[in-house]
């Protein structure tokens, strides 16, 4: 089975989880690979006028777990235009995680993954499981290992 894992990441945090993720993930049950979501590097985060540079297409895959940042308490908006910008995602299974730096889930966390679970809901896919990795120094370590731990338990 072929699970793609597809983030985009600003600063690297959610990239940093996405490559630990696929060391798990890629073996004998599954093939997975990691795929970017890119913009041109002009643009600031969190302005709506950026141009995609890259936007991975989904149709070769069975399953596929998102990741993005939190952006002002909300879904990076790249991670949302391209998950609106994609096509049916009927008949995969799929998974969410978003980082983020402030302790405390309802700081942006439960709602931007909540946001990127909705568009995947509304292209058809079939959510299987959510994640928050708080990036503060404290929590960093046990958060990334839960996430993971959790995503790499489900029956994609
Ligand atoms: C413009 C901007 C807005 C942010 N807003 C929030 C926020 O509302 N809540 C939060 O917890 N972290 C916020 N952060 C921190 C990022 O979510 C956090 O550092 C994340 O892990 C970055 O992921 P990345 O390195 O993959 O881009 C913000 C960061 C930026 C650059």
């Amino acid at each position: 089975m072929n699970i793609g894992i597809i983030v985009y990441s600003h600063t690297g945090n959610t990239y940093t989880v996405a490559q630990k993720l696929k060391e798990i993930l890629d073996g004998e049950k599954y093939s997975a690979t990691l795929e970017q979501v890119s913009i041109n590097s002009e643009a600031k985060p969190g302005e709506g006028n950026f141009k995609f540079t890259n936007t991975p297409a989904v149709d070769h895959y069975d399953a596929i777990i998102f990741g993005a940042p939190v952006h002002a308490f909300s879904l990076a908006t790249v991670m949302k235009s391209y998950l609106e910008q994609l096509p049916s995602l009927s008949g995969k299974n799929v998974a969410c995680f978003v980082t983020k730096q402030l302790p405390l889930t309802w700081t942006g966390g439960n709602r931007a993954v909540n946001q990127m679970k909705d568009i995947c809901i509304s292209k058809g896919a079939n959510v299987l499981g959510t994640e928050v990795v708080i990036w503060s120094k404290s929590s960093r370590e046990q958060s990334i290992n839960n996430c993971i731990e959790n995503l790499s338990k489900l029956n994609f």
